[in-house]
């Protein structure tokens, strides 16, 4: 065999033998699990941001949310919580994109909240009282009509937001419901809720309502937030 060819097997054998550098070993050897709490315990709190605003969200569900966006051509989101708003002008600026539609925004406390969107239409209170369910049914008439809840997290609201928004989402758009997660850890994994919640009324929810069902496509990039959370209306 020539020098040149012993060479040339010598480099291929070393390039498949190339060693992962560190850090980006340890980095690429950590389990999904830990991934998302250490996603939870350090950076969505502190360091996750749209457009200079505050966001609690994962990265990978906001990105599946323009998806979604995009293909319902939603004329109405309803952000059911929206804290500081970063997650709520996300939502807006997308709709920028797609050219039309408002974001209402939901929440029973406004005091971080210093958003300011043409787009973005705010109602302040309990989710799940008369007065505000009525007021976003009026901006929903005859729209195509999208839901996200990330309100108050415990299984009672959810349930209570989920039979009184649920309606409001036209056929073929979605239901998403966040942080079902908290039902997947335990609460000493910060990231696990000490009482049912969002999952867990998920799950009743559609044991009684066969008007929807969970798109799990929604969740192929494995870390979402949202378990069984991205729900079809189907009819
Ligand atoms: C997880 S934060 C929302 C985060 C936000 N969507 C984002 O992406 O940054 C939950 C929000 O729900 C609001 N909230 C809690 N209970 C509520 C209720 N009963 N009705 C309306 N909003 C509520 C809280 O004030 C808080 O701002």
């Amino acid at each position: 065999m020539s020098i040149q060819r012993i060479q040339k097997k010598l480099q291929k054998l070393y390039r498949n033998l190339r060693p992962m550098r560190q850090p980006y070993r340890r980095r690429f050897r950590m389990r999904l699990g830990k991934w998302l709490l250490r996603h939870q315990s350090d950076i969505v709190f502190e360091k996750c941001y749209w457009m200079g605003y505050r966001a609690l969200k994962n990265p990978l569900d906001a990105w599946i949310y323009q998806e979604i966006i995009h293909e319902v051509q939603t004329d109405i989101i309803i952000e059911i919580g929206s804290a500081e708003g970063g997650g709520t002008l996300y939502l807006a600026n997308l709709l920028d994109l797609v050219g039309k539609g408002k974001v209402i925004s939901i929440d029973i406390d406004r005091s971080k909240y210093h958003v300011k969107h043409d787009r973005i239409v705010t109602i302040t209170g309990d989710s799940a009282s008369p007065e505000v369910v009525e007021k976003a049914a009026g901006l929903c008439k005859d729209k195509t009509v999208l839901v996200l809840h990330d309100g108050e997290h415990s299984k009672e609201q959810v349930t209570k937001d989920l039979h009184a928004y649920s309606g409001f989402v036209s056929i073929n758009s979605y239901l998403i419901v966040e942080d079902g997660i908290i039902d997947l850890f335990k609460p000493k994994d910060c990231l696990g809720g000490r009482k049912d919640g969002p999952l867990i009324a998920v799950e009743q929810f559609l044991k009684d309502n066969t008007n929807f069902i969970v798109d799990d496509e929604r969740e192929r990039y494995i870390m979402t937030y949202n378990p069984k959370g991205y729900l079809k209306r189907i009819k």
